[in-house]
């Protein structure tokens, strides 16, 4: 068995910032009510003509990580592409990134699991690495939300949470036993699909069973969320799949160094730093920039803590998701 390890990390944001000064121009909310509820004080938007696309934000994060992994793009053996609003219906992003990658051929898959998105695609490449299938693995986590965002105050519940960007990892074979991934621990609980969901157009509603009904009080294009639900299991979750990594390799909350969660809610951060007694330097959150940028939220963070010199050699960093499905997941890598 080989293990596998992060060689590269990139990361990609529109440049247009909206704050929630600016949503109080096109619904009924205030920078108040945002902050103290979910700590987020601005988001980036995709601006109409800039270009930007889930799958182009993703190549843009893809490019950067392959820089950083040092390796030819014709070296990666599988492309993952983790999101929830893909381009097209089909085919999947994963696709689109080879595409403007200019990669021949090599498999490209996309991930459906939205929140847990980018944890279940690391899961699944380094089954593929510790296997010795691949050698190298493009995982991306890229979200385009604003486009399908409900702007007026009927939204609101849901449209000031989320934000556009994306993240991306080279996973890379490595020989290293103690470095790498140590392991990915994967949740569902398919009896509350619906209550954080995109219900339509989908194979169950069809675009023109949709345009023939002609129902203006038909909002099914949106999202809905039932956020207190989801808020109170995601803590319950957090904290379960962070345990069940640390006790899967005999390890304490003390030893970690960086934990990177899902970017959901600032509140939900917090209650698992608390819970686990983490200090403020144990724990990075960017959601006061970016707002929750779903499968892109953890590889942007990581790589910004990276970045900002926050993941160095020899540290315990604990990724943890929770989401629509509801899915949920946690990762332990030894850098
Ligand atoms: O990443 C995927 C996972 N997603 C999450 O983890 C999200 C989890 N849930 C949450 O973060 C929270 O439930 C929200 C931030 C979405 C909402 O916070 P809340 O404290 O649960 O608020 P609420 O939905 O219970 O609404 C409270 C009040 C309502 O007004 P009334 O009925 O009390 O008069 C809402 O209409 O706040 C109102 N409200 C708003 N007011 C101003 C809802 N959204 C807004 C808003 N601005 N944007």
């Amino acid at each position: 068995m080989y293990n596998s390890k992060i060689t590269g990390m990139g990361m990609y944001v529109p440049d247009n910032v909206v704050t929630n000064k600016d949503l109080t121009s096109l619904m009924d909310t205030s920078h108040e009510w945002i902050i103290e509820r979910t700590g987020i004080e601005e988001r980036r938007h995709i601006k109409k003509g800039d270009g930007n696309t889930t799958a182009t934000m993703g190549v843009k994060a893809a490019k950067i990580a392959i820089e950083r992994a040092d390796i030819d793009k014709n070296d990666i053996d599988l492309i993952l592409f983790a999101t929830l609003s893909p381009d097209y219906y089909f085919p999947g992003s994963g696709v689109i990134v080879q595409q403007h990658l200019e990669i021949p051929t090599c498999p490209a898959m996309d991930i459906r699991n939205q929140c847990s998105g980018f944890i279940y695609a690391l899961a699944t490449a380094d089954q593929f690495i510790k296997t010795g299938m691949y050698k190298n693995i493009l995982i991306i986590g890229s979200e385009n939300h604003s486009g399908g965002l409900d702007m007026t105050t009927r939204g609101r519940g849901v449209s000031v949470i989320f934000g556009d960007g994306a993240g991306a990892v080279v996973l890379s074979r490595s020989e290293d036993p103690n470095k790498g991934i140590l392991s990915t621990h994967l949740h569902s609980e398919g009896q509350f699909a619906e209550e954080l969901a995109l219900i339509g157009p989908s194979t169950n509603r069809w675009v023109p069973e949709i345009l023939e009904a002609n129902d203006p009080t038909d909002i099914s294009y949106y999202p809905n969320m039932n956020g207190q639900l989801v808020f109170k299991n995601a803590v319950v979750r957090f904290s379960e799949v962070i345990m069940e990594g640390l006790q899967q390799n005999k390890m304490t909350p003390e030893q970690i160094d960086m934990l990177i969660p899902h970017q959901a809610n600032l509140r939900i951060s917090q209650f698992i730093q608390r819970k686990f007694g983490l200090n403020d330097d144990q724990v990075y959150n960017n959601i006061m920039r970016y707002g929750n940028t779903t499968a892109g939220s953890i590889p942007i963070a990581m790589t910004e803590a990276w970045e900002e010199g926050k993941i160095k050699s020899g540290n315990l960093v604990v990724l943890a998701a929770f989401g629509s499905g509801f899915t949920w997941g946690s990762a332990l890598i030894q850098f």
